[in-house]
C-alpha cells in the first residue's frame, strides 16, 4: 500500500521504515527543515537499535523517502498516518495542536477516499472529536483508525516486530482489516474494538505501568522503615504470575516522554470528565518524590550539601538512549545546584542534550572518572551498564571522604562497595558501611 507517515520522531520514523520494510512505498513527512536535510542525507536524527540498517535498505531500494510537503504527499497515499508529538501541557493537558494542525490539512488536501491512522497517543474521545470537527467534513470519505503503539525508547524497532497486541479502533469492520494489513507479517494477537476504547487502551497501558513503578517505589521506602531488602522482596512478589517480575525495578523511578506525559494526561481528563483519579494522582506524587528523596539521602549522608562535590552517573531518561526528558538526573542535579552543591555529571550519549538542560556550573562529561575527582559523593542516576563495570577501587582513589554510594538503580553491588570502604545507600535497603 502507498502509505504517509507524518512526524519523523521515534514513532513515525520507525513506523516509516518498518512498513517500508514491509514492501509499502512510504513517505516519511517532516516539517522540521533540519530533520529534513538529515533524513534525506542519509543521516539519523535520532538513536534507535537496528534503525540505521532497516533505514538504509528501504531508501536503497525506493521503497522510503522523505518530503515537508504533506498536501502532496498524500495525492497518492491509501493510509496516511498520523505520528506527530502530543506534548504535554504546564496543566497537564495533552497539547494537540499538531494533530489538528495536520488533520486540518489533511480535509483540505483531501481529493480520494483514505484511511487515517492514528499513531500519536491522544486522549480518550480525541478520535471522535477529530471525526466530528474534521474528517466527516472533507469532500471526500475519509476513514478514521485509533491505532495506538506500544514502542520502547531504544528499542523500538525490536519492540515493532515483537507486540505483546496490535490493537485497532474503528468504526467498521473493513477498514479495521485493511489497517491490519500492515502489520501481516508480524505474529501477535490483533484485538479490534471501538476507537475509544483503543485510545483507553493506551493511557491504562501506560498508567498501569507507571503504578508498579511508583507502588514498588512505595513498598521499598517502607522497606528501608521496617529493615525489609526491596532486592530480596521485589522478586519474590513477582513471582506471583499475576503480578510479573517486569517493572518491579524500586529507584528513582520514572522519567521518558511517555509516562510523566501519559499519566498527567490521563490524570487532566479524568477531572475534565468530572472523575476524580486518586490512584494516578499518588502515582504522579510518589514519582515526583523519589527525586526529593535521592537529594535528602545525599544530604544526610554527607551532612550537608553546601560545598559538597558530587558526581551524577547518568543523564539519560534509561540507558542505551540520549533522551533526558523527565530524566530524574535532571531535576536533581538542580535541586544539588540549589542546595549549593558542586555538581559534575556523566553520561555516555546524553551530554549534548543535557548541556542545555543544566546551570551552566555543572561539569559535563562523557567520562565518568573525569567527573569523579574530589568527588565526596556519586549518584548513580541511570544504569548504564558501562557505570556498572567502572573499576571501583580507581573511583575511590580518585574520591575522597566520606566516599558515599547512592544507587539510584539499586544497580551495584553492596558488599562489593562496602567492602572497598564506601558508605553504600540505595532504595529499599539499609545503608551498608564497613565496620
Ligand atoms: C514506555 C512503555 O514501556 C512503552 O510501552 C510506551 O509505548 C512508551 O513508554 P519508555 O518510556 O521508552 O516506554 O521506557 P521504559 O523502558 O518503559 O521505562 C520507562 C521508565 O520507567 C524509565 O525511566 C525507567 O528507568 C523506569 N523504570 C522502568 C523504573 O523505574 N522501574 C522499572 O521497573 C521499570
Amino acid at each position: 500500500m502507498k502509505i504517509v507517515v507524518v512526524g519523523m520522531g521515534y514513532v513515525g520514523l520507525v513506523a516509516a521504515c518498518c512498513l517500508a520494510r514491509s514492501g509499502h512505498q512510504v513517505i516519511g513527512v517532516e516539517s522540521a527543515p533540519e530533520k529534513l536535510s538529515k533524513l534525506r542525507s542519509g543521516i539519523l536524527p535520532l538513536y534507535e537499535e537496528g534503525l540505521e540498517e532497516v533505514y538504509r535498505k528501504t531508501v536503497e531500494s525506493q521503497h522510503l523517502s522523505f518530503t515537508d510537503d504533506l498536501r502532496e504527499a498524500i495525492e497518492v497515499a491509501d493510509i496516511i498516518m498520523i505520528a506527530v508529538g502530543t506534548p504535554s501541557l504546564p496543566d497537564g493537558r495533552v497539547d494537540l495542536s499538531q494533530v489538528y494542525e495536520v488533520s486540518g490539512t489533511i480535509c483540505e488536501a483531501a481529493d480520494h477516499p483514505f484511511i487515517v491512522v492514528m499513531k500519536s497517543t491522544v486522549p480518550p474521545g480525541t478520535g471522535k472529536y477529530l471525526i466530528e470537527r474534521f474528517f466527516s467534513k472533507a469532500r471526500v470519505p475519509i476513514s478514521y483508525v485509533s491505532n495506538p503503539e506500544f514502542l520502547r525508547e531504544g528499542i523500538a524497532v525490536w519492540d515493532w516486530y515483537h507486540p505483546d497486541r496490535i490493537v485497532v479502533g474503528c468504526d467498521d469492520a473493513r477498514t479495521a482489516e485493511k489497517v491490519l494489513e500492515l502489520y501481516s507479517d508480524i505474529e501477535a494477537p490483533k484485538v479490534t474494538m471501538d476507537i475509544t476504547s483503543a485510545e483507553m487502551v493506551k493511557y491504562a497501558s501506560n498508567a498501569f505501568l507507571a503504578t508498579k513503578i511508583s507502588f514498588i517505589n512505595e513498598i521499598a521506602n517502607l522497606c528501608e522503615l521496617v529493615g525489609a531488602d526491596i532486592k530480596a522482596v521485589a522478586p519474590a512478589v513477582g513471582m506471583d504470575k499475576r503480578i510479573g517480575p517486569h517493572f518491579l525495578q524500586a529507584g528513582l523511578g520514572y522519567g521518558g516522554s511517555c509516562f510523566p506525559k501519559d499519566t498527567k494526561g490521563l490524570d487532566f481528563v479524568s477531572t475534565f470528565n468530572g472523575y476524580s483519579f486518586n490512584l494516578l494522582k499518588a502515582v504522579i506524587e510518589v514519582n515526583a518524590k523519589q527525586r526529593i528523596l535521592a537529594v535528602r539521602k545525599l544530604h544526610k549522608l554527607l551532612g550537608g550539601l553546601v560545598g559538597r562535590r558530587i558526581a551524577v552517573l547518568g543523564l539519560a531518561f534509561k540507558p542505551n538512549t540520549d533522551d533526558i526528558r523527565e530524566a530524574p538526573a535532571i531535576d536533581i542535579i538542580r535541586y544539588l545546584v540549589d542546595e549549593g552543591a558542586e555538581v559534575a555529571a556523566a553520561d555516555p550519549l546524553a551530554i549534548r542534550n543535557a548541556a542545555s538542560q543544566l546551570p551552566p556550573c555543572v561539569k559535563l562529561s562523557p567520562d565518568p572518572y573525569e567527573v569523579l575527582h574530589g568527588a565526596q559523593a556519586v549518584l548513580l542516576a541511570t544504569e548504564w551498564p558501562q557505570f556498572i563495570v567502572l573499576d571501583w577501587g580507581k573511583v575511590k582513589g580518585l574520591m575522597r571522604e566520606p566516599f558515599v554510594i547512592v544507587d539510584g538503580r539499586n544497580a551495584l553491588d553492596p558488599e562489593k562497595l562496602t567492602e572497598l570502604g564506601f558508605i553504600y545507600c540505595g532504595f529499599g535497603v539499609l545503608p551498608k558501611f564497613r565496620g
